[in-house]
């Protein structure tokens, strides 16, 4: 439900805000979070805060398995439940003014001014402290370079405006830090060493020995101030830089704070201490330098990936909030890394690798990013195919089982049938595999590892259906669809699909690339599979025309959201979990993520049923549900229902839709506007290798554009009152089809627009 009052005020590059909300401190740091792929943190206050918050810095890869907590131990379960730990607080600056401490929880202050410029990528904040007779003005800036990315740069200006101060700083790097959603409440982090050089401090810190043969990180933080120290402290897990300013009114002082931090997936242990005195020395200090180098670099990366969208700020400052922290998360410059579904802006699913990233992040990063990039995420799961094959062994199978929840491949989340029963995240990362191919039309991938991947998911489906004799048809029973509000259904409707769509197209691929591939899948298989394509059992409902999303869901006593009381939602936050497993709600598409996926398979009157029956009923309280309603939405012509599912999808965190964004953004869903818009509004499809185009323009926006990367090429889209505009901005040649007709885009095209 969209929250009352707006939190940061609307503005088409910035999420500012004069009003310190204590009592949603919590959603400000979710919302003013930064990150630069490498490492991340929510929008924390430098100086101490004794008010409700949630401290968090995170660095990309750096996990723990913390031991699992269930009730009842069955075989089976995973082992640990993984998550991206809670690391050094590097930006703390606790500060003093006459012996008192700053802390906007508790002091007076006015002028109170806080800002996120995503154009490029600074966060800046200001405020007034009174304390006794005096008054003191501070104003920070803060960045981490994603142009160099072991840096963090934070700059402290004070004045004294009334009265004499003795200020006191207190600047440190912070390891005695923990995760609120630790199981047992332990601490992660032990101490290496610390140490001082001339010109800066370190602090190097180790994850604790955990019992599941997971590495252990080892991770090197160090700072250095422009200025020189009064002292510095060291305890067991900080070291504190410590400056005393006596100033009178007037008076000023500038702190800048450099920290690097370097970890041992990149650098030995043994070394990083070298490291960073290396990197010191080549990034140098220069703050302006640097600080100008940060903005080129992220005005580089809007200049492809912007979204413009004319007359409606609203609509434009959420899909450039989105991209700026799905670009702050994730540019694919790791490829051992992959997109959490909260990034580094929280620790709820722990930063860890869903299926979100198959489904929902690949077509973005294809067309906003170099093949390579995808490429790299697929590899990722190649990598990850042996673990594939213990999680299916574990549960008894055959072939591969990737997991719901993981940073290696294997399984590490303890939810057993809202995560585990999740199979059909085996049926999104096949598909993710069709999507490279037939966007990029690079077939290297599919012939070789590609088709390693599908065929052992193959063997997993063929292994996990079972035959009914009665009904004379394959069956796949408990398991739990994308609706993760229903658990240990049978035949999802969803879950089947992808399985025979999977079973297609890995014999489809391995007939046409047999010789060069590097697995064998023999007759006796290819038969079976075939099988199992021609009698997979799917519950269709012929009197109402639709496929029913499992073999009971009809039995169910059905009702629209609509008839809810609008207080009780979100349901989840109001019912028991009886209550939700019971109704007829659907949290997210789920037969209609069938029809998203495999479009080119159903006909527009088959996907307008399904809609009209299955969209009432959705609650939409995951945040991966909008954008596939959007893009629906918009191919079937229902522009109300397109617009409103694109602005919750846009505005799903800037807004707090579900009421759960304190916890953290809703990072991998976050590609969801920029889908809804590419995808839905200007109906961007790419199925069998062509590339089409049906457009339509929101009645309460003037104009959008974007940019594609397609095939070598480069696109530019805009949608205007009047035309269609399609330009070939790099490239060579390519057939399009715009409202059904091809035609050859050698230069610019442009067509009126249609209505539908
Ligand atoms: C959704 C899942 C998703 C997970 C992480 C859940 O709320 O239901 O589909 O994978 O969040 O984003």
């Amino acid at each position: 439900m969209q929250s009352a009052k707006r939190l940061f005020d609307v503005d088409p590059w910035k999420i500012a805000t004069s009003t310190l909300d204590k009592k949603n401190r919590r959603l400000q740091e979710s919302l003013t979070s930064i990150g630069n792929g490498y490492m991340g943190m929510r929008g924390n206050f430098e100086e101490q805060y004794s008010g409700d918050h949630h401290l968090g810095t995170y660095l990309a890869g750096v996990w723990y398995p913390d031991k699992t907590r269930v009730g009842w131990w069955k075989n089976g379960y995973p082992d640990y439940f993984g998550k991206v730990i809670n690391a050094v607080n590097f930006i703390a600056m606790d500060i003093y003014i006459n012996g008192q401490a700053v802390d906007l929880a508790t002091c007076d202050y006015e002028d109170f001014y806080m800002e996120l410029d995503m154009q490029d990528g600074i966060l800046s904040r200001q405020f007034t402290i009174s304390i006794d007779d005096t008054k003191v003005k501070f104003s920070f800036q803060r960045f981490l370079s994603i142009a160099k990315k072991e840096l963090a740069f934070i700059r402290l200006d004070a004045k004294v405006l009334v009265g004499n101060a003795t200020l006191e700083i207190h600047s440190k790097l912070d390891n005695f830090v923990h995760n609120e959603d630790s199981n047992y409440d332990e601490m992660f982090w032990e101490k290496l060493s610390s140490g001082t050089d001339k010109n800066y401090r370190y602090l190097t810190t180790r994850t604790v020995p955990n019992q599941f043969g997971i590495e252990q990180f080892t991770v090197t933080a160090a700072m250095r101030h422009n200025l020189i120290p009064d002292q510095t402290t060291t305890s067991e897990l900080s070291v504190s830089d410590e400056f005393i300013f006596e100033l009178k009114t007037d008076e000023t002082i500038h702190l800048e704070k450099e920290v690097l931090i370097v970890t041992s997936r990149d650098v030995c242990s043994d070394q990083q201490e070298q490291k960073i005195a290396q990197l010191f020395q080549t990034y140098g200090n220069d703050y302006n330098a640097l600080k100008t180098e940060q903005i080129k670099a992220w005005r580089k990366r809007w200049e492809l990936a912007d979204v413009i969208i004319e007359g409606n700020d609203v609509a434009q400052q959420g899909i450039r909030f989105n991209l700026f922290q799905l670009f702050s998360t994730y540019y694919g410059e790791d490829e051992r890394l992959n997109i959490g579904p909260k990034g580094f802006t929280g620790e709820k699913y722990g930063g860890a690798t869903y299926w979100d990233t198959e489904a929902y992040a690949v077509p973005l990063y294809l067309a906003l990013a170099k093949p390579k990039v995808t490429r790299n995420l697929l590899t990722y799961r190649h990598n990850q195919l042996p673990q594939a094959k213990i999680n299916a062994q574990k549960q008894g199978l055959k072939g591969a089982l990737y997991p719901m929840v993981t940073f290696t491949g294997i399984e590490c989340h303890n939810e057993w049938e809202i995560t585990f029963e999740e199979i059909h995240r085996n049926g999104a990362i096949a598909y993710a595999i069709y999507n490279y191919t037939n966007y990029t039309g690079d077939t290297s991938y599919l012939k070789k590892e590609g088709l390693e991947v599908l065929t052992e998911i193959s063997r997993f489906w063929a292994d996990r259906v079972h035959y009914s004799t009665r009904k004379q048809k394959y069956m796949i029973h408990g398991v739990t669809g994308p609706n993760e509000y229903e658990n240990n259904v049978n035949n999802n409707w969803y879950t089947n699909q992808m399985a025979v769509w999977v079973l297609t197209y890995t014999l489809e691929s391995y007939h046409k690339f047999q010789t060069e591939a590097t697995v064998t899948i023999s007759e006796v298989e290819q038969k079976q599979w075939q099988a199992i394509i021609a009698n997979m059992y799917f519950p269709e409902d012929e009197e109402l025309g639709i496929f029913v999303q499992h073999d009971t869901f009809l039995d169910k006593e059905l009702k629209p959201v609509s008839d809810l009381d609008q207080n009780e939602l979100p349901i989840n936050q109001h019912w028991s979990w009886d209550k939700v497993l019971r109704s007829c709600f659907i949290k997210q598409a789920d037969v209609l993520q069938g029809l998203y996926f495999l479009g080119d398979h159903f006909t527009l009157e088959e996907k307008e049923r399904n809609f009209d029956f299955y969209e009432p009923m959705t609650v939409h309280e995951s945040s991966l549900s909008a954008c596939v309603h959007a893009i629906l939405a918009a191919e079937l012509g229902k522009e109300k229902k397109a617009v409103e599912m694109y602005e919750r999808t846009a505005r799903l965190d800037l807004d707090n839709y579900n009421n759960d964004t304190e916890d953290g953004l809703h990072v991998t869903s976050m590609t969801g506007s920029w889908l809804a818009i590419v995808q839905g509004f200007a109906q961007m499809k790419t199925f069998d290798d062509s590339l089409s185009f049906a457009p339509f323009l929101p009645k309460s926006w003037q104009a959008y554009a974007f940019h594609v990367n397609y095939r070598g090429r480069l696109l530019a889209i805009r949608v205007d009152q009047e035309k269609v505009t399609i330009t070939l901005l790099s490239g060579p040649a390519l057939s399009v089809k715009l409202y059904q007709q091809q035609q050859l885009l050698e230069d610019t095209l442009t067509f009126p627009i249609q209505t539908k």
